[in-house]
């Protein structure tokens, strides 16, 4: 059944008061709620009170206290309803249900991970709990107690403040929880095992004393000293760029191995994959230390944006997963140029803004563009399960992007703080959000409004911007036309007529170089700057820019202003110059890419036809010119001597033919890395570690990065002393960057050679589950990995589909990072049966990895017929869940 966001009906319902007693046990927990309701103003006598449940059992339902017999109220597909007495006085539902921890696999609701009992709430988790309300506009303020078997669990969590905690006479103990703050269930969380705990105390700018905890496995208290850091920096910093501060006393951060996702933001108590917890120099990467910095920033800032004002409905997820996206991007940005000199800050800076934007153009556009495409407020879902995508947390973030840079830093900060003040304590929409935003951009720009920029929130599919110009040496103006259109994206193509599809708002920032390369500034609104920000609401528009003095060269949507596809007449010429002389560095990196993506383009047209080839000259005066640049910081040379990744170049083929888009990309990266042999080994050497102690810093990570890429390089090219390399690089390895730098290389590119790392690496990190992963994943993402190979891993006594953390590493990365090997008759049958397997145990996950043959119509006809087959026999399986029934059939009707 489709649920739409036009049907949307407040509950008629008001619940200030929730208690719940828990008597917790993996195997059998029960659950007493007892639900203090109101009917809303205008609510009619005799409506009836519907409460949401799943996978529960019913002991008893009582109304002010009374036992209800089977005829006073209605159970229905788990729905439980009842006629509340009518005489509009507030009454009180008492229930007592059973669910079982142990059985349940789906890790929604109430769950087992080791031996310890953890809650996942959002989006509809909450019902496997107890019967409820299960919607984000119903807000109570929630007392909980749980009483426990303390042997097993010592620790017993809830949101919001401990009131108190005893022993009971039957040997159990028990724990009581108030949480000062209504808060919608989603936000409902608890915790119950053995942990380690570190905290400590911080005070907040208006002088309240916090205390700051992160729980973890035993054994693993030193591996949480990285994101404790994390917490306290992210709380300072939401005071300093937001006037945000911390409304609680107590704030607690718990790792579990089994987890859906990256974590959660219950009100006080954040539940955290362990991925993005522990941290240690042994045992993650630098870009694991930034992963738990972004991660621990996104759920400390939804405390604010997602908990303080939350979504009036799910179609609203993005009013708090895009802002939120947005200032944990902005955090770590902010935390990369802390302390350096301005010109060092603002490459750190753009580093993070390439990583960001490489993510939405790997995961986003392609999800724009396919049957699952849909607009950041999405109009109707089947499971919203489903929704928490690329589109409405990436985008959604790019969304705000735009409206920060339509608003400038202060603007949006006034925005923000208009948002709060009109907002907080409520549940509100996306249209709340712009109106909030337009109020300033109104004062700001008289007479105009976010009218035109609100269809960002309404329309799906990337749209493109075709840009023109022309330039007159006489006059000395140049004049700029952008153009906007947005295909059909996904199944409207389907639809009779296609939807209309308005123009969008869309800030263009643009700079000028002359063929030199110099900057040439522009005169705009009274003073001369270098980068002008074009706003395009129209179908098309023409600028006249005067008193540029020479014929420029176009650097164009710097910074990514807006999350569109260009359209231009650039010569390789000019892209040549941007990618060496461009003083924007997000722009400079696009023109690097958009080069090489051309090149690999005219590379698999080649190998089609038969042809000769591009020649590579271009590729690889733009590759040495940026390897040997030491103007430029070593992470900042690591994007942009990356070449695209794999899927994107796949992505970029008409049709879509991943065995060839593979083969060229290989051929290319064979071709940089033997051609280049010497500027590599130079690289190489020069950045190998100082020997002080680690540090997960820009400056020291960027090094690291930009070393494994000279090996990975030095690999490829097939350098004689290549793998000698690698192996010496895993044996002196003094952290996981290096080590795993290495053996990924050994693996990509010389996998006779990795036998012996591995071996060690398992030997080492057999009893690590997360470093296990990294293990599974190197291997499973191997070109040398074939269907049997995966297999032969998943037949491992340490791999198990229960684990997501290890279905990711190994069934996901061979399905999303192997193409190769994945686009085989034997790798369409691996996909389904995965489906299918994962399906049984856990909706979620499966319906995460049946996403990966969204795009399978746009294929060439050999893998398009291959992976359609799969998909059918995945819907013709009996018994699927809702979840990936939704994806499978939009995937077929495509
Ligand atoms: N709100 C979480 C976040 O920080 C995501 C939780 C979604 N969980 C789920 N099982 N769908 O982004
Ligand atoms: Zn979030």
């Amino acid at each position: 059944p489709t649920i739409f966001r036009q049907d949307y009906a407040p509950y008629p319902y008001r619940l200030p008061q929730v208690r719940l007693e828990f008597d917790l046990a993996a195997d059998s927990t029960q659950v007493r709620s007892e639900l203090r309701f109101e009917p809303a103003p205008d609510t009619a006598p005799g409506t009836p009170l519907v409460l949401q449940g799943e996978d529960l059992e019913l002991v008893e339902v009582r109304l002010d206290g009374r036992p209800l017999s089977a005829d006073e109220y209605r159970l229905d597909d788990g729905i439980l309803s009842l006629i509340p007495p009518g005489h509009g006085k507030p009454f009180t539902i008492g229930i007592v249900s059973l669910c079982r921890p142990a059985e349940n696999t789906t890790l929604m609701g109430l769950y087992v991970s080791g031996d310890k009992l953890f809650t996942q709430c959002e989006a509809q988790g909450f019902r496997r709990i107890t019967w409820f309300p299960d919607r984000p506009d119903v807000m109570a303020r929630f007392e909980v107690l749980l009483r426990a078997d303390p042997a097993a669990y010592p620790q017993l969590l809830s949101n919001g403040n401990l009131i108190e905690q005893a022993g009971l006479p039957d040997g159990r103990h028990q724990a009581l929880w108030r949480d000062p703050h209504p808060k919608p269930c989603y936000l409902f969380a608890l915790v119950a095992g053995d942990f380690d705990c570190i905290e400590r105390t911080e005070t907040t700018r208006s002088g309240r004393e916090v205390l700051l905890q992160v729980y973890s496995d035993k054994g693993y208290r030193e591996q949480t000293r990285w994101a404790l850091d994390c917490l306290a920096n992210a709380l300072r910093w939401d005071e300093r760029r937001f006037g945000l501060e911390l409304d609680l006393d107590r704030f607690m951060v718990v790792a579990a191995r089994d987890f859906n996702m990256g974590a959660m933001e219950n009100k006080g108590l954040n539940i955290f994959n362990a991925a993005y917890v522990l941290a240690d120099p042994a045992t993650a990467t630098d870009a694991a230390y930034r992963g738990i910095e972004a991660v621990i920033g996104h759920e400390y800032f939804h405390n604010w944006t997602g908990n303080r004002v939350t979504c009036r409905d799910w179609f609203q997820l993005s009013l708090k997963e895009g802002l939120t996206v947005f200032r944990d991007q902005e955090f770590s940005a902010d935390m990369l140029a802390e302390g350096l000199p301005p010109a060092e800050a603002a490459s750190a800076r753009a580093v993070k803004r390439i990583d960001d934007v490489h993510t939405l153009r790997l995961a986003q556009f392609p999800e724009d563009a396919g049957p699952m495409a849909h607009p950041i407020r999405p109009d109707s879902y089947q499971e919203i399960g489903n929704f928490y995508t690329a589109t409405v947390y990436e985008k959604g973030a790019e969304v705000i992007r735009m409206q920060h840079t339509l608003l400038g830093e202060a603007g949006f900060r006034a925005g923000m703080d208009e948002y709060f003040r009109r907002h907080d304590g409520r549940a509100v929409t996306c249209d709340d959000f712009v109106d909030a935003m337009e109020s300033v951009y109104a004062q700001q720009h008289p007479g105009q409004d976010f009218s035109v920029f609100r269809r960002w929130y309404a329309q799906a599919g990337t749209p493109r911007v075709r840009v023109r110009s022309t330039y007159d040496p006489a006059t000395r103006a140049c004049r700029i036309t952008l153009e906007q259109h947005c295909a059909p994206a996904g199944l409207e193509a389907r639809q009779s007529p296609p939807p209309e599809k308005p123009p969008l708002h869309i800030p263009v920032s643009i700079g000028l170089i002359d063929a030199e390369g110099t900057p040439m500034p522009i005169p705009w609104e009274g003073e001369p700057r270098d980068t002008i920000v074009l706003e395009l609401r129209e179908a098309s528009r023409t600028w006249t820019l005067a008193d540029i003095p020479r014929a420029p060269v176009l650097s164009l949507l710097r910074g990514f202003s807006a999350p569109v596809i260009l359209e231009t007449d650039r010569s390789e010429a000019d892209l040549a110059l941007l990618a060496r002389r461009d003083p924007d560095p997000f722009a400079r990196w696009d023109a690097v890419q958009e080069t090489a993506h051309r090149h690999l383009q005219a590379r698999i047209e080649a190998d089609r036809d038969g042809g000769p080839g591009p020649a590579p000259g271009m590729l690889l005066d733009i590759w040495r010119a940026a390897l040997e640049n030491e103007q430029l910081s070593p992470a900042y040379r690591a994007r942009l001597l990356a070449l695209p990744a794999v899927r994107e170049v796949i992505d970029r083929g008409e049709p879509m033919d991943p065995r060839a888009a593979v083969a060229a990309w290989t051929h290319i990266r064979k071709t940089l890395g033997a051609r280049l042999a010497d500027p590599w080994r130079a690289t190489y050497d020069d950045l190998a570690d100082d020997g002080g102690p680690y540090s997960p810093d820009p400056v020291a990570s960027g090094r690291r990065a930009l070393r494994n890429l000279a090996l990975d390089n030095l690999l490829a090219g097939q350098a004689p002393d290549a793998v000698e390399l690698a192996l010496a690089q895993y044996r002196q390895a003094r952290n996981m960057t290096e080590s795993l730098g290495a053996l990924t290389a050994l693996l990509q590119h010389a996998p006779q050679a990795a036998a012996d790392p591995l071996a060690d690496f398992h030997a080492r990190w057999r009893d690590n589950p997360l470093v296990l992963d990294r293990w599974f994943g190197a291997q499973a993402s191997a070109p040398g990995c074939t269907v049997a190979a995966v297999r032969a891993l998943m037949a491992l006594p340490d791999f198990s589909l229960r684990n997501p953390n290890r279905a990711r590493a190994v069934v996901f990365r061979f399905c999303l990072d192997n193409p190769g090997n994945l686009h085989t008759p034997e790798g369409y049958d691996f996909w389904a049966e995965q489906v299918l397997a994962l399906d049984a145990l856990n909706p979620e996950v499966a319906a995460r990895l049946s996403r990966a043959f969204d795009n399978w119509a746009r294929h060439e006809p050999v893998a398009r017929a291959g992976m359609q087959a799969a998909l059918r026999r995945v819907l013709d399986a009996p018994d699927l869940s809702r979840n990936v029934r939704e994806i499978v059939s939009k995937a077929l009707a495509a």
